[in-house]
């Protein structure tokens, strides 16, 4: 295995998974909300982390107040939209607990903007949450693509792959995405976080997980392989993603 054992945590089912993320992001939160006064996430899109965002709002253990909420991607697309991202953690999470609106970090999808204005009046807005954060995200949480990309950072898209100093850029998603227009946190964002949390369940991810975490060099050409090791990243697989991994002794 790439990375410690103990970093990669197997659960039967995608509910038993969201249980156990939830109970450690409520953990890190409350620590880092002892330790400076707030707790900055970045949220995953997609709809693995559906089951968590309900888990997190039904429990409701955590000190909303002491939040700062950003999306690590989105689509561009209005955030009434059923792709929208922000849509999915509104109805999931946000518009069930009390983070104050001035400490919600969303994209700007509804304001007539073009793809370029939308990235970088949302670089804007994460540098301003960054600058207030000690410069780095207490947690990031990311899905993980059949094809290895991690938020909206695509294989081939040298120009987001490559940016080393926007904190969000416009990115464009494979011809067979049903929205190929995307704004995305970058890697210099997305790797200085204090802790990186990867949600990733199904069968239909089996092989890029068991590339990624148990393969040889092949998975370098996966976004996600700048994760591989990481000191901070914790792996929160379904036993159907985990399947292809050698059996943790
Ligand atoms: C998005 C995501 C993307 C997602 C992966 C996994 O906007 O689609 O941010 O990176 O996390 O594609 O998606 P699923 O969880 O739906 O499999």
């Amino acid at each position: 295995m790439t990375v410690s054992p103990d970093r990669v945590r197997r659960h039967p089912s995608t509910t038993a998974l969201a249980e156990a993320a939830a109970g450690q992001i409520e953990a890190l939160a409350a620590e880092a909300a002892a330790r400076t006064g707030r707790f900055s996430i970045a949220f995953a899109g997609g709809s693995t982390p559906r089951e968590l965002y309900n888990q997190l709002a039904k429990r409701n253990r955590c000190n909303w107040a002491r939040w700062w909420v950003a999306l690590g991607d989105e689509r561009v697309v209005g955030s009434d939209h059923p792709e929208s991202n922000t849509a999915m953690l509104r109805s999931t999470l946000l518009d069930r607990v009390g983070v104050p609106p001035d400490q919600r970090f969303l994209p700007p999808v509804d304001e007539g903007l073009s793809h370029a204005e939308i990235a970088d009046r949302y670089d804007r807005s994460i540098r301003t949450l960054l600058a207030e954060s000690n410069r780095a995200f207490d947690l990031v949480l990311l899905g993980l693509g059949a094809d290895g990309h991690i938020a909206s950072l695509f294989p081939g898209d040298t120009p987001c792959l490559n940016e080393g100093r926007r904190s969000v850029c416009a990115a464009q998603a494979p011809p067979d995405a049903s929205v190929r227009e995307r704004i995305t946190l970058t890697y210099p964002v997305l790797l200085n976080a204090r802790t990186v949390i990867f949600l990733v369940a199904g069968a239909g991810k089996r092989a890029v997980i068991t590339e990624l975490l148990a393969g040889g060099g092949s998975r370098t050409a996966y976004p996600a392989s700048r994760f591989v090791p990481n000191s901070r990243a914790y792996w929160y697989l379904d036993s159907q993603a985990a399947a292809g991994l050698p059996t943790p002794v």
